[in-house]
């Protein structure tokens, strides 16, 4: 069930039932963080592996402290700016944090999402909401309540609606090295830039990984539709292998459908070259060429700049080859 009942929507959580949530960035599914049987149903629902830690959710940057064992100063400048934003922090965790959240890590991943229904939510729990992007584990992330739905509707007890996300691309994870350093463990929808006027020490940027990443949802292969995707230099290869009347284009200010004419069908993540708008559009439309009677979808990078390093992160995994 899909609707706005945030006293809906507490009274489900209060009980251990899963419920959608919006997001600036994606929507999530949400269960109380301190109830192990209510947080097991998140990974069970999503077909998650245990393994693959789960943030935690807080209505204020004041409640950092009843999570996380110490929190430096640079969070703190960052969260003033930042939270509620799209930013999370792994900070050493305190022992309230069930170990199940965190898969066993001595640090926990805390943010203070940035949505009004949401906000309004959390300050009447007495908990913080573990919350994952609420799609199957290495699908698309979901940007409206009918995404979840179409999902996830049968395993979760309602879907709060908040609307299509404003930002469009999951959170920023950062942490604070030994030495000072801000460290990226996954680019998302609080930019580099943005960060850098927080620091002087060099930022430290993970890139995705195919073994052993250091965030464990940083896997090479992620965001996946099921169609076959292709971008860059395969392009040419997709060109030459499928019917060009089969083929869908997820483009970017025209620069492919304008190369290759009479195409099934084109979505632009942004004609004018806008790359929040982009981001915003970016999951939906990956969504809708995959939902559309067509043998492959191409793509292109986007430039490499503010939200672009978070989209080209999400393009490069959605078109990892196995
Ligand atoms: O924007 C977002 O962050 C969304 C919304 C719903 O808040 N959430 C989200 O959650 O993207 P999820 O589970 O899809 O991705 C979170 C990733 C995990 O895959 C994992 O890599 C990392 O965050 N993570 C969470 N807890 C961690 C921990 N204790 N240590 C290292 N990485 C952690
Ligand atoms: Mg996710």
């Amino acid at each position: 069930m899909i609707g706005k009942d945030i006293q809906l929507a507490k009274q489900l959580l209060d009980k251990g039932e899963l419920v959608g949530i919006p997001t600036e960035t994606v929507y999530g599914l949400a269960a109380n963080a301190l109830d192990i049987t209510a947080a097991i149903k998140i990974f069970e629902a999503k077909n998650r592996p245990s393994f693959d830690p789960l943030i935690i959710h807080l209505a204020s940057v004041g409640d950092l402290p009843k999570y996380a064992v110490a929190v430096p100063q640079i969070i703190y400048d960052i969260a003033s700016e930042y939270s509620p934003g799209p930013v999370t922090y792994l900070l050493p965790k305190k022992d309230n944090v069930p170990d199940l959240i965190t898969s066993g890590s001595p640090y926990v991943a805390i943010r203070i999402p940035n949505h009004p229904l949401t906000l309004d939510l959390l300050g009447q729990l007495d908990y913080p909401l573990a919350a994952p992007s609420a799609n199957p584990f290495g699908y698309i992330s979901p940007t409206t309540a009918k995404h979840v739905e179409e999902q996830l509707g049968h395993k979760v007890a309602y879907i709060l609606d908040g609307g299509q996300c404003e930002v469009g691309v999951e959170s920023t994870i950062i942490s604070v090295e030994e030495d000072g350093a801000l460290r990226v463990l996954r680019k998302g929808g609080l930019t580099i830039e943005e960060l850098e006027r927080f620091t002087t020490h060099p930022i430290r940027v993970e890139e995705a990984s195919s073994s052993k990443p250091d965030a464990p949802g940083m896997l090479s292969s992620h965001y996946s539709p099921t169609k076959p995707i292709y971008w860059k230099q395969e392009v040419s290869q997709a060109i030459a292998k499928y019917n060009l009347a089969r083929i869908g284009i997820l483009d970017f200010a025209g620069a492919l459908h304008n190369q290759y004419v009479g195409a099934a069908h084109v979505l632009d993540l942004s004609s004018n070259g806008s790359l929040n708008e982009a981001a915003r559009n970016l999951f939906d439309y990956l969504r809708q060429l995959d939902s559309y009677d067509i043998d492959a979808i191409i793509t292109m990078p986007v430039p490499d700049m503010g939200l672009g390093l978070a989209i080209n992160d999400r393009l490069k995994r959605a078109t990892f080859k196995k």
